[in-house]
């Protein structure tokens, strides 16, 4: 594999819980995750596995009662590496829209109602410096166009509940591109939308990040998104990464057995759907029931008991498959422990 970028975002044993009457939710538990400057990052995983969580975390706009209990999330600015889990409330607000902006899956839900989009897209340009009271009318109506609203004079005075669900999430995207971030976070940016609009979004998302170069972790329970938009994948089950690689490697010779699984659940990408497809066995374990050993190991086609149900598994690099040789990724499995083993007991 070609030598990656300078690293934009560094997540380093991340743990997020919520402590909620009943137990302890533990939503991210030890998430490891690296993006490049200019690289598409893809999280993908099914529902509940602690995507949405890890990405807010990332900004850490996670509300009481979870909270961000270990591990350390590395912001790299121009001459200075910002921690977002110790950061203080000044240099965080400095850095959030800034350096790192998020879409969230509901646009309606992260506007003010009150406000029309103009004001509210003018009012972070003015808040980050980026443009006076007087220019900011101006730079919101380029946005507008940038991101392929028509009429952008025109709807920079409407408000959101006047617009369609495909021109809501455009706006979220002229918001969030405002202040020119290093990293865009799209927590689902398409999920709401019909079809058409959904592969729209998708055009302008890789256009804009082509123009302007910034990175973009792409949280999507869509596998054939992420190999339309992805230069790599990070699966996620149950709070952790158990795989990453770059996306050709992921998608055609997974190595994690859930990677395995997810990828078998849903139509080959090409085939026109007509293969059998088999859903992920069984079912993601209830919150407050994390299983033991690996926490895949109830739902996995490949446990091997006495071991998986008691040991968790360690991150080790991803071997690519065979005849190519070497490493892309990495993968969290005791399978691949035993690989290293074995070929560290042939070499000794
Ligand atoms: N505010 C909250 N209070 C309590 N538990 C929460 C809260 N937010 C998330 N969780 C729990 O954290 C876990 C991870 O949730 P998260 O929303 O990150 O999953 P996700 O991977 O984004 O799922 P989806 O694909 O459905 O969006 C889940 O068990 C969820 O119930
Ligand atoms: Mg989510």
């Amino acid at each position: 594999m070609s030598t990656r970028a300078a690293p934009i975002l560094e997540i380093e044993d991340l743990h997020t819980c919520f402590e909620l009457d009943d137990g302890t939710v533990r939503a991210v538990s030890g998430v490891d995750l690296t993006i490049g400057r200019g690289e598409v990052l893809a999280v993908v995983g099914e529902s509940g596995c602690g995507k949405s969580v890890m990405a807010r975390s990332v900004l850490r706009l996670i509300d009481k009662p979870g909270r961000i209990t270990g591990g350390s999330i590395r912001l790299h600015d121009a001459d200075r590496v910002v921690d977002m889990v110790t950061a203080p409330g000044p240099e965080l607000r400095s850095v959030r829209g800034r350096k790192v902006a998020m879409v969230f899956q509901e646009p309606i839900a992260s506007m003010s109602p009150m406000h029309t989009l103009g004001n509210q897209i003018g009012e972070s340009l003015v808040l980050h410096g980026r443009a006076t009271k007087a220019e900011a009318r101006t730079r919101v109506v380029d946005l507008l166009r940038r991101v392929g609203i028509a009429a952008p004079e025109r709807r920079a005075d409407e408000y959101p509940f006047q617009m369609s669900g495909g021109m809501l999430q455009r706006a979220m995207i002229a918001m969030a591109l405002s202040c020119g971030p290093d990293l865009l976070i799209a927590d689902e940016p398409t999920t709401a939308l019909d079809v058409t609009t959904q592969a729209q979004i998708l055009d302008l998302l890789r256009e804009l990040q082509r123009d302007t170069g910034m990175a973009v972790m792409l949280i999507t329970h869509d596998l054939g998104v992420a190999a339309q938009m992805a230069d790599r994948i990070a699966v996620m089950y149950l709070g952790s990464v158990v795989e990453t690689g770059t996306t050709d490697t992921v998608l055609r010779s997974p190595r994690h057995p859930y990677t395995r699984a997810l990828l078998r659940s849903v139509p080959k990408l090409g085939s026109g759907g007509r293969e059998r497809l088999r859903p992920v066995r069984g079912m993601v374990p209830g919150p407050y029931a994390r299983p033991p050993g690996c926490p895949f190991h109830p739902r996995c086609e490949e446990f091997m008991a006495g071991r998986c149900d008691s040991t968790v598994p360690g991150r080790v690099p991803a071997p690519l498959p065979a005849p190519a040789a070497g490493t892309d990724g990495t993968v969290s499995c005791l399978r691949y422990e035993d690989v290293r083993d074995d070929e560290g007991k042939a070499a000794s």
